[in-house]
């Protein structure tokens, strides 16, 4: 159900608050609330990542790169031993404060260093205001910075998390990169095809490792998905996500002051979200691939807007989102996502077929299916048919726990040297981003199939890939 009325946990990763019913809150933020691999990742790619021998963007020279020697020690033997990785966090708003949480967590491992944080506002690096969302947060020895730029320059950080809203980044990560800096960027990385791939080449052209924020892929139950279905092969992936205009936060950008929502509830507003599904539906479309290790081939969507004269109080972004993904071995995606306001309704469906079975996500994550001789002279029981792929309870896949998975994770996969402990590269989430931004596109242009090989690459489609004048 939408969290509606109430502040979220720090580890409910897109949840919120009654931030559109209750403005007057938008001044003073009051959450947090709320993989593999494609051509970028699919196939003998994937396999060796299952093997732990190498995972795609991220190949083995690189580990002679400079970077990777960066969070190193010396014992007295004078042996190099993986110290905790020092690392910055840019953009300490609802997300970032989520990453803070665990990162802290990460640091009492001594898997970490949280050496620096940065954010253009200073109200949102006081301790004091950091100290309310994540208690155990310690402000000694952690420096602070109003820029990237000066971060990078400091020299007091191997990694950064990037933790900005989409719209915002201006060529940061490729400096970071440019310097040597591994790269943990949250969903979505740009609003804009261009810049992600001038990203992604700065991340390539440095040598060093990076991450995209899809904790979903460090969720157990999510995995043991994967896993039953590495030997299967999928017709369909359905996931249908209601939600409600109340269950947007309020964020930390001031976003009045840029010519933004007045409210600050920026995942409602499409300049700055680039819609409900580029903005949260990356994560479904992402997860989809992760299950059925597989990439997005083409895009077909429909969306509902919503009408014009509620734009001033429910955001511009619209109200039903119907897209359908066809994946590169043959099966289909859809997501539907529901965004009426004044609902405080939240739901799910999700339900995932196999050429021999149906996949539910119950209390347990089950599969029906029935593995005796077939057809049976009786119709089996329903003992007979349901088989438990995951036992329950699980946590919510969106949660702090898998946060910390992904970051942990990102980190020894720097410091151990270890690529293959990463579920996904910047450069294999393409797909995903692609995915959802073709969706729009789809969408602008009547429901028009879209191929992301052309959308990526094509002259048909460069002026879609384009940050538009102004933006
Ligand atoms: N993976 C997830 O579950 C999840 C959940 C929520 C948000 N996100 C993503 O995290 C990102 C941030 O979202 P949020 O909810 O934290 O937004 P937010 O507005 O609450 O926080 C963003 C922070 O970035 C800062 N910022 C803005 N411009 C900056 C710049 N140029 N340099 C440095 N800092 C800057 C802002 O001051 C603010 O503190 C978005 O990409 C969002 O999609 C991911």
């Amino acid at each position: 159900m939408v969290g509606a009325g109430k502040d979220a946990a720090p580890g409910d990763a897109e949840g919120g608050t009654t931030a559109i019913l209750n403005p007057s809150k938008g001044g003073v933020t009051n959450d947090p609330p709320s993989n593999s691999l494609p051509s970028w990742e699919g196939g003998f790619a994937s396999a060796l990542y299952y093997h732990g021998l190498t995972v795609p963007g991220c190949k083995l020279r690189r580990l002679e790169h400079p970077a990777f020697q960066a969070s190193k020690h010396t014992n007295p033997e004078g042996q190099n031993m993986p110290g905790p990785l020092r690392v910055g966090v840019v953009g300490i708003g609802q997300r970032g404060l989520q990453h803070v949480n665990s990162l802290t967590q990460l640091q009492s491992d001594e898997i970490v260093n949280l050496a620096a944080l940065a954010d253009p506002y200073p109200e949102n690096l006081e301790a004091s205001k950091i100290n309310r969302f994540v208690p155990g947060y310690r402000d000694e020895g952690v420096e602070k910075f109003a820029s990237v730029r000066e971060l990078v320059d400091s020299g007091s950080v191997d990694a950064i998390w990037f933790v900005m809203p989409p719209n915002q980044h201006r060529g940061e990560i490729e400096y970071a990169a440019g310097k040597g800096i591994h790269i943990f960027a949250e969903k979505p990385q740009s609003l804009w095809l261009d810049e992600v791939l001038r990203q992604s080449e700065a991340i390539d052209a440095a040598g060093v490792l990076s991450m995209c924020g899809f904790q979903m892929r460090h969720d157990r139950g999510y995995t043991d998905i994967r896993n039953y279905l590495a030997d299967k092969w999928v017709a369909s992936m359905t996931m249908i996500s209601e939600g409600a205009v109340e269950g947007h936060g309020v964020k930390h950008t001031h976003t009045e002051e840029q010519g933004g929502p007045a409210n600050r509830v920026w995942t409602a507003n499409k300049a700055w979200s680039g819609t409900s599904i580029v903005e949260a539906g990356i994560h479904q479309t992402d997860i989809m691939r992760y299950w059925s290790d597989d990439d997005v081939e083409w895009v077909r969507a429909n969306y509902v807007e919503r009408p014009k004269e509620l734009h001033d109080t429910e955001g511009d972004n619209p109200i039903y989102y119907s897209v359908d993904y066809g994946f590169k071995k043959g099966g289909m995606g859809t997501v539907i996502f529901t965004k009426p306001a004044r609902s405080y309704y939240g739901g799910r469906f999700d339900c995932i077929v196999w050429t021999h079975g149906t996949i539910k996500l119950e209390d347990d994550i089950v599969d029906y299916h029935f593995d005796g001789d077939w057809p049976p002279d009786d119709k089996p029981s329903l003992e007979q048919v349901r088989k438990v792929v995951s036992p329950g309870p699980h946590d919510v896949a969106m949660g702090g726990d898998s946060t910390t998975d992904l970051s942990k994770s990102f980190a020894e996969a720097v410091t151990l040297e270890k690529p293959e402990l990463l579920r996904n590269t910047f450069e294999s989430s393409i797909n995903s981003l692609a995915a959802v931004l073709a969706a729009n596109v789809s969408n602008d242009l009547g429901g028009e199939k879209i191929v992301l090989d052309e959308f990526v690459n094509g002259q048909k489609y460069a002026k879609y890939r384009a940050r538009p004048a102004g933006a």
